[in-house]
């Protein structure tokens, strides 16, 4: 099968790389001062926060580590449906630590209202959420956003992370979609 070129359904380029950038520098300098003389936890929420995660990691003054997890909504990719299920959990305990959770978007809310449930049974001395965008139109449950990059109005976008059916996640832009001109079958 081949690949469709994105550049035949990119619509506009909502987010461009500069202001990703100096977006994700500002959210480090954020989260540095509130977490001053403490230790982060950094849990990024695979596959769509590991471009964010690198970026912003580096942004942050304060120790910290990071882990990894992976959820699978019941729904289809652009559309959930409640639960979702661990696919990969984290490595270490968090038992007492400082918690961010680093996720590319909430929309629904449905993922990150789930994984916050999960964590809180754990423990952690404090359990945060920082997104790189916020459809808030779309929000079907309440949840608590610490940190925001962007908010963005109701259009299915991709790069910097965020996929068309698994490509284009390394984009180092935010575009939006034509899904009348998105072939996936082509
Ligand atoms: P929620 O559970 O509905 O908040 O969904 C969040 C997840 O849906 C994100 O982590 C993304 O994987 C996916 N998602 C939602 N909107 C978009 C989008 O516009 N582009 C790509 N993925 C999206
Ligand atoms: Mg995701």
């Amino acid at each position: 099968m081949k690949v469709q070129d994105y550049h035949e359904y990119l619509d506009e380029v909502l987010i461009t790389e500069e202001k990703l950038q100096s977006r994700v520098k500002e959210l480090g300098q954020e989260i540095s001062r509130d977490y001053e003389g403490e230790q982060l936890h950094l849990i990024c929420i695979l596959r769509g926060g590991v471009l964010f995660l690198s970026d912003l990691m580096r942004q942050i003054s304060v120790p910290n580590t990071i882990d990894f997890m992976a959820v699978s909504s019941y729904g289809t990719e652009r559309r959930t449906t409640g639960q979702v299920r661990i696919t990969l959990d984290l490595e270490g305990d968090i038992q007492g630590r400082n918690v961010l959770l680093v996720e590319d978007i909430v929309d629904s809310g449905y993922t990150i209202a789930s994984v916050l449930d999960i964590l809180d049974t754990r423990h952690p001395k404090s359990l945060r959420v920082c997104t790189l965008l916020n459809k808030p139109e779309r929000r079907e449950v309440e949840v608590p956003i610490h940190y925001c990059g962007f908010t963005i109005s109701n259009q299915f976008v991709f790069g910097y992370g965020l996929d068309m059916d698994e490509y284009y996640r390394d984009l180092p832009f935010i575009a939006t979609v034509d899904l009348e001109r998105y072939k996936p079958e082509a």
